[in-house]
């Protein structure tokens, strides 16, 4: 795993990227901000030594090193899911490949569904801590101790002090940006009206099929993290009507623009 991670980092290196503190994930609700990059060097996943190849028809991957708002970042455009069939050595290289590569801090963006009652479509909500009902972990690896400990904390997972300045930045904004529980889920089927109640009892306001993977390899590697998710569609259980993945990318657009007003001030402050 280790000669992996070296070979994909020594490549990168050898196209001429250098150590980047900063990176962003340019999932579901942030991929309109690779207009706003100036980019260096872009590379596609697909040209990357180890790296798995995206399946998503959803999402183009490419990884993109340049600027925004004058500091230097990488970019992950596209991200990989376990619902596609990858596994979590997989799903989770790029955070390891970033860390290896002098990363600091990753920005991560989701689509989710909004479970808590006073949370809207189109909204956008700050994860500020998560559930994970994926089933399995990405640090459940023979060997996983040459990448890192085993038993990670996660008490904190979302970087205090990044949440603070992104809801500074939001009341600035004048937008409204929620504060919740994040749950995730495999998928790629949508939960029924049982499950949906089932996630609101346990304690969570969004539900959605990504991000906490990647978190916890973060937090194995001691990334900081900050996470936001733009909430496509209301999950009333008592009140559910059918929802498809169109309507869903169709409502991350009309959050994009204020998540990417956010995310560039943070960028900016950093
Ligand atoms: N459930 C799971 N994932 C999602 C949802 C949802 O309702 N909406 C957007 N991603």
């Amino acid at each position: 795993m280790i000669k992996k991670i070296e070979e994909s980092v020594a490549f990168l290196k050898q196209k001429g990227i250098p150590e980047t503190a900063l990176g962003i994930v340019l999932g579901t609700g942030l991929q309109g901000l690779i207009d706003s990059i100036q980019p260096l060097i872009s590379l596609p996943y697909d040209a990357l030594p180890h790296f798995p190849k995206s399946t998503q028809e959803y999402q183009q991957g490419q990884l993109v090193y340049g600027t925004l708002e004058g500091k230097k970042i990488l970019a992950f455009q596209g991200r990989f899911h376990r619902y596609e069939g990858f596994d979590y050595f997989e799903l989770t290289y790029w955070v390891r490949v970033f860390a290896a590569l002098g990363g600091k801090i990753i920005v991560i963006s989701n689509a989710a569904g909004a479970l808590h009652p006073s949370f809207q479509k189109g909204h956008l909500m700050l994860i500020k801590d998560h559930i994970n009902l994926q089933g399995g972990s990405p640090l459940a690896l023979k060997g996983i101790e040459t990448l890192g400990e085993r038993f990670v904390d996660m008490s904190a997972p979302y970087d205090r002090d990044l949440m603070k300045k992104a809801e500074t930045i939001a009341k600035q904004k004048k937008v409204v940006l929620h504060k919740g529980v994040y749950a995730a889920v495999v998928g790629p089927q949508l939960e029924t009206a049982a499950e949906y109640r089932y996630l609101k009892i346990i304690g969570a306001d969004a539900v959605g099929m990504s991000t906490v993977p990647e978190v916890i390899v973060a937090r194995q590697l001691n990334l900081k993290c900050i996470a936001f998710s733009v909430l496509t569609d209301s999950c009333d259980p008592d009140h559910l009507e059918p929802i498809s993945v169109p309507d869903i990318l169709e409502m991350a657009k009309k959050g994009e623009a204020d998540l990417i007003k956010i995310v560039k001030s943070l960028v900016f402050e950093m």
